[in-house]
């Protein structure tokens, strides 16, 4: 597995560093707010795992996973696979992502989230590829772990094909990989 990585683009320490960062941010944005804390499965488990402990206020934990319809295109056909079963209506919620990429995943989850009326809505993304959106997609994250180059990376929950998410680093995959 590791032998696929061509570079360690973000280390164990230097994520956990940034987590512990954004954790004293967001303890203090939801201090009294007991906020409903959604992950977007699958890719979203490691990094929630461990951001979750670093917001040391009083949550409910929930979760979303979607999934892309198979078309001719695969862009932006969104489908809710499980949705959240928490009552969110009136809450605070913070969604938390794995990665911002073309953005249509995030798009569809704030849509679909504020139909539920919450209180608040707010974004939190490990990882934001600013060069890969779509054209059109204008939302912005509101907590960005690290802002990286339009690069294929895989480790700590983010997958190629279901493999590598167990990896404890963020690395770029060797091209010859999704090649052969
Ligand atoms: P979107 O393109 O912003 O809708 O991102 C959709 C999903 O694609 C993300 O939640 C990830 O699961 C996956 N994804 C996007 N970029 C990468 C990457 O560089 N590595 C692994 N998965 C990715
Ligand atoms: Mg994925």
């Amino acid at each position: 597995m590791e032998n696929d990585i061509q570079q360690i683009l973000l280390t164990e320490a230097q994520i956990q560093n940034r987590i512990r960062e954004l954790g004293e941010v967001l303890t203090a944005e939801y201090a009294d707010k007991n906020p409903v804390i959604v992950g977007v499965l699958k890719g979203v488990v490691v990094f929630y795992a461990d951001m979750i402990r670093q917001i040391k206020v009083s949550c409910q934990m929930d979760f979303m996973w979607l999934s892309s319809y198979a078309g001719a295109n695969s862009t932006g056909n969104m489908l809710v696979r499980q949705d959240v079963t928490a009552n969110i209506r009136g809450r605070h919620v913070l969604i938390l992502e794995d990665i911002y990429d073309t953005g249509n995943s995030l798009d569809f989850t704030v849509k679909h989230l504020k139909e539920k009326e919450p209180a608040s809505l707010k974004i939190c993304t490990l990882l934001d590829k600013p060069e890969r959106r779509k054209p059109g997609i204008t939302l912005q994250a509101d907590y960005v772990g690290f802002t990286i180059p339009n690069a294929f990376v895989v480790g700590y929950g983010l997958d190629y094909n279901e493999k590598y998410r167990n990896l404890p680093y963020i690395g770029v995959l060797k091209p010859e990989v999704y090649e052969k």
